[in-house]
């Protein structure tokens, strides 16, 4: 008889019912955070005095035995894993000692701990991936800090940049992007046990021994918000779409550089697939999906705002059905930081490409119209307008080119206000272009160089943070392996 039900209910649902009910496919994310969170629970009822400690002892055994057969061992008919899971326990223990684990919580506290631990180890897991992606790109940057390349707006060649400058762009939105999941790190790693359904227990539990024992930084404090929010699974999924908005942005550019228009790059094969009709091939089929995957982590995020949008307090069961779209989207997201990076550092770049796109366009124009303000001290309007002109005829001018145009425009010749043909011949060359931009920030090797070692620094300690977050949780995870033993 199900140890749920026996007690109320009377009519047992039918296979259909339980399908529609069940949250155990989803919940194999959760059996080894269910299996450490019963620990915790059980020993602080132990030290609490709440249960005995032959009691005590011998449902961290059956834990043991239940965590080592795994959840297949487990009763796949019942609605959740830590049912199903109690269920075993009472079976192998019997129930006057396993029945008594269940005191002084209940499911609601009880899953979102176990969300909240599991979503905590993929956070760690993606900002260890995100940290090396940067550093990929870091790297690759160093390759070609004068690799000169054509920089766009509207798609639209624009102004000559490099490479380096480019990648640290992409590396600079990725820090902000792992500072972000930080953020949502601090708000996850918090513990609702204790909460109980939702009005906490008489029981005089501790429930500072089960923050300390699972690695938790605090114990969230109103017991019926700890049940009633999952704001900490929205968060992190709007990282992953900030996250996966910047990758999607990166894997567009590896698609559109290795198109013949672009053919700025070349993806490894491995990064590649190719067609079953057309034997030429070689398509940026990871890129895609990363593309697409981006619409994915999307639609989870949706989908979690919309089946908590206007659920009243505390617990409903609507929240069971968000998880799944958590593990949906923190995979996909995992997977995606994995293959871009894989993208990035194994591409070959297309210098010689690279070099003469900017050629093309009149990439230069900016720096031409800048030389004349600097040179002859007309009002930057009046040179954008000149030299929008010269444009406009579709040729590279030349100094009496832009003569003929200002005599025109302001009734003045340029060169009689000081431009000569050696700066014209420098406004015109990307190179000059690029080295002269040594403001902060900026492409001039110089600075990019400064750029990529300032990042290699935030993100040296950016991993020292995530080695820290992650000796803590084991810390956590030793103490709680010496309680059980005791
Ligand atoms: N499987 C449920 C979930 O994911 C566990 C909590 C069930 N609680 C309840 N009151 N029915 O939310």
């Amino acid at each position: 008889m199900n140890i749920l039900r026996r007690g109320r209910l009377s009519e047992e649902p039918d296979e259909d019912i339980t399908r529609f009910t069940s949250s155990m496919e989803a919940d194999r994310r959760l059996f080894e955070a269910d299996i450490e969170v019963d620990r915790a629970h059980v020993v602080m009822l132990r030290e609490q005095d709440i249960i005995n400690a032959s009691d005590c002892a011998a449902i961290l055994s059956g834990l043991e035995k239940i965590k080592a057969d795994g959840i297949s061992a487990l009763d796949a008919s019942y609605e959740d894993v830590h049912i199903a899971l109690e269920a075993r326990l009472i079976e192998m223990v019997g129930e006057d000692t396993g029945g008594r684990m269940h005191s002084a919580r209940s499911r609601n506290d009880e899953v979102a701990a176990c969300i909240r631990l599991s979503l905590r180890a993929e956070l760690i897991n993606l900002m260890e991936e995100m940290h090396d992606l940067i550093s990929a790109l870091i790297s690759a940057a160093s390759n070609h800090h004068d690799t000169i390349m054509p920089g766009y707006t509207h798609t639209q060649h624009a102004q000559p940049t490099t490479l380096a400058h480019h990648l640290l762009a992409h590396a600079t939105a990725l820090v902000r992007d792992i500072e972000r999941i930080t953020g949502a790190y601090a708000h996850t790693n918090l513990n609702p046990l204790g909460a109980a359904a939702f009005a906490s227990t008489g029981f005089p539990i501790d429930r500072k021994m089960t923050t300390e024992l699972l690695g938790f930084d605090s114990a969230l404090t109103n017991s019926m918000d700890a049940v009633s929010t999952r704001d900490f699974m929205i968060e992190s999924m709007s990282c992953f779409s900030n996250l996966m908005t910047s990758l999607s942005r990166m894997a567009e550019e590896l698609i559109l550089w290795s198109t013949s228009e672009f053919d700025l790059i070349e993806l490894d094969d491995s990064y590649s697939s190719t067609s079953s009709i057309m034997p030429q091939k070689k398509n940026p089929d990871i890129a895609e999906l990363m593309r697409a995957k981006t619409g994915t982590v999307n639609g989870a995020l949706v989908s979690v705002l919309t089946i908590c949008k206007a659920l009243p307090y505390s617990y409903n069961r609507d929240l069971q059905e968000a998880t799944p779209h958590l593990w949906r989207a923190a995979d996909t997201t995992r997977s995606s930081v994995r293959m871009a990076r894989g993208m990035v550092s194994t591409m070959k770049v297309k210098k010689e490409n690279m070099k003469m796109s900017t050629e093309k366009g009149f990439m230069t124009a900016t720096e031409l119209a800048d030389t004349i303000v600097r040179t002859t001290g007309i009002p930057f309007r009046t040179a954008h307008h000149i030299v929008g002109a010269v444009a406009r005829s579709g040729k590279i001018p030349s100094l009496s080119d832009l003569d003929d145009i200002s005599m025109n425009l302001i009734n003045e010749k340029l060169s009689a206000k000081g431009l000569t043909e050696k700066d014209v011949k420098e406004a015109l060359d990307p190179a000059a272009n690029i080295m002269k931009r040594v403001v902060t920030g900026g492409p001039a090797p110089k600075e990019t160089k400064r750029h990529a070692a300032a990042l290699a620094k935030l993100v040296g300690n950016i991993a020292d943070d995530i080695r820290l977050i992650r000796k803590k949780v084991d810390v956590a995870s030793g103490k709680l392996e010496k309680a059980c033993r005791q």
